[in-house]
């Protein structure tokens, strides 16, 4: 059984892509849907979360556990990775090796919350961008339309001409790719940290027996949460969810 964190239903993304690659691994996923966002966070509350986060998780006996925040993989892995017992996968690494790959300039931008902007990660990045506004506005459900093209065009407008390749360095920022593409054009290449990292778990799992169940424990469960994983996975978790206590 695979864990997967994250600090809200962000991660969800990350599953979907891990459920495409092994459709019959077992999952117990963990949204600390009580203290998102992280990424407005200050780095220490960050590594305090991802401690208790890791905790529950190897509670729960998982083989290998995968940080689907791009928040905690920036400022707290090596938390992580110091009291897990098993393999910890963070979405940085796979999202650089393929951004390295495909980047002809190697200018390589990233976006995501001003936590992970401001941290040391993505070394390899000559441009990063914040764009926490960006998560409220996916979590309301404004994933095409007028609206989300506005904050679009203000937080991506600086990469144009300027980088050929940019990381989608948030959990959430899939849901919008198609929208970024558009208004980005051909001539940036999109990297989608959930896909890069599921590529990952599959060569680590692809031998893992499973029964394709998932679990899904919520720090706080409420209707609304519930509607927003049905617009992250494209699925109804409803009689699958617990509350989860940290
Ligand atoms: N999951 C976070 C990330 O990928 C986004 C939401 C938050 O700020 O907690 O950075």
């Amino acid at each position: 059984m695979i864990g997967v964190f994250d600090s809200g239903l962000g991660g969800l993304t990350v599953v979907k892509e891990i459920k495409k690659f092994l459709p019959d691994i077992d999952i117990t996923y963990l949204g600390d849907t009580a203290r998102v966002p992280y990424g407005t966070r200050s780095p220490e509350t960050i590594r305090k979360f991802a401690e208790e986060d890791t905790k529950f998780l190897l509670d729960k006996d998982v083989e290998l556990i995968v940080v689907a925040c791009n928040t905690v993989s920036s400022l707290a892995l090596d938390v992580v990775k110091k009291c897990s017992n098993v393999p910890v996968l963070g979405v940085i690494e796979p999202a650089i090796k393929k951004a390295l790959k495909i980047s002809i300039s190697k200018k390589i931008g990233l976006v995501g919350t001003r936590a992970t902007v401001n941290s040391n990660a993505y070394k390899e990045v000559i441009m990063r961008r914040q764009a926490s506004m960006l998560v409220p506005l996916i979590e309301e459900g404004f994933i095409k339309g007028p609206e989300i093209d506005l904050f679009i065009k203000k937080y991506f407008s600086d990469f144009k001409g300027r980088v050929d390749t940019l990381i989608l360095g948030c959990t959430h920022y899939p849901l919008i790719k198609g929208r970024i593409d558009n208004y980005l054009g051909r001539k940036i290449k999109l990297i989608d940290p959930a896909e890069e990292v599921a590529k990952e778990v599959y060569e680590i799992a692809k031998d893992f027996k499973g029964t394709s169940k998932t679990r899904y424990f919520l720090t706080d469960v409420n209707e609304r949460f519930l509607e927003t994983a049905k617009m992250f996975l494209e699925e109804d978790i409803s009689d699958k969810v617990d509350k989860a206590k940290i």
